[in-house]
């Protein structure tokens, strides 16, 4: 196994699912109460789903009385204005539970900037919202050997933004591997603990004080789960295409209690 990066393991794992720009409304309210059932028994495991922005108030209504969590799939920072097409998270505040922001999908399908990035894992926190920041590199960029010094400088422009001292443990991050986003080319355990522990070795250069959870993301299956969760640093994942389908979805958050439990017993 890759050293760890010398901080014990977070006890309380999280498995969200992304549905990207998948399923119907009526769908996804079937799709998120299909998970908040399968997923009852994770006692060790924050569960999220990220529908749509046209579900999130259906599926927010369908997940009353259970623990999964409800998170957008971006957000935009200024609270209120002429922002056509935009979801601020003064508007999610209060009912929705968490943001994504900086999936590489938005990076590179549209354009988004790192500074940008920041400023809406910013807003989020502002308004007491969750946030996974999702941060990794392309194919390209690691072949070049460049993968550290892309999360880093995806990090730093989040960490530029910062206003006041912040709260590195309610932070989640997640590396996500452009390479292996929809690919079915998963990062073996060995190369996602290491990016993994490097960037919680990034964040504690910064923040010596706090220890964010950081998750791992890129054709995450029922098969490999397992293993990844199995990594000294990795602290739960980021699932995409497998999020769509509740059974392996619970299958996956089954295998994070599973390791949660090994390391609260460690
Ligand atoms: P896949 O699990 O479909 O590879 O997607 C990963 C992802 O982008 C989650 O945000």
């Amino acid at each position: 196994m890759t050293p760890g990066s010398e901080r014990p393991a977070a006890s309380r794992l999280m498995v969200a699912g992304n549905w990207k720009m998948n399923t119907t409304v009526e769908e996804g309210v079937a799709l998120a109460r299909a998970v908040a059932t399968t997923v009852s028994t994770a006692a060790r495991v924050d569960v999220a789903v990220l529908p749509p922005f046209t579900h999130l108030w259906a599926v927010h209504a369908a997940l009353q009385g259970s623990d999964v969590r409800l998170g957008a799939q971006d957000v935009y920072w200024k609270d209120s204005g002429a922002f056509t097409g935009e979801i601020s998270a003064a508007m999610l505040a209060g009912w929705c539970d968490l943001t994504l922001v900086g999936h590489s999908e938005r990076r590179h399908i549209f354009g988004e900037r790192d500074d940008e990035v920041g400023r809406k894992f910013v807003a989020s926190l502002a308004h007491g919202l969750g946030v996974i920041l999702a941060v990794g590199e392309t194919s390209d960029e690691r072949d070049e050997g460049n993968t550290f010094d892309v999360v880093d400088r995806q990090l730093d422009a989040v960490f530029a933004e910062l206003a006041g001292p912040p709260a590195v443990d309610a932070w989640v991050i997640a590396y996500e591997p452009v390479w292996a986003i929809g690919t079915g080319r998963t990062a073996t355990p060995e190369q996602a603990q290491e990016v993994v522990a490097h960037i919680k070795q990034h964040v504690r250069s910064r923040f010596p004080d706090g220890s964010p959870r950081v998750l791992y993301g890129g054709s995450v299956t029922a098969a490999n789960a397992a293993s990844l969760f199995a990594q000294a640093d990795i602290d739960g994942a980021l699932v995409g295409g497998v999020s769509l389908r509740a059974e392996e979805f619970g299958v996956i958050v089954a295998a994070a209690e599973a390791a949660a439990g090994s390391r609260g017993a460690a």
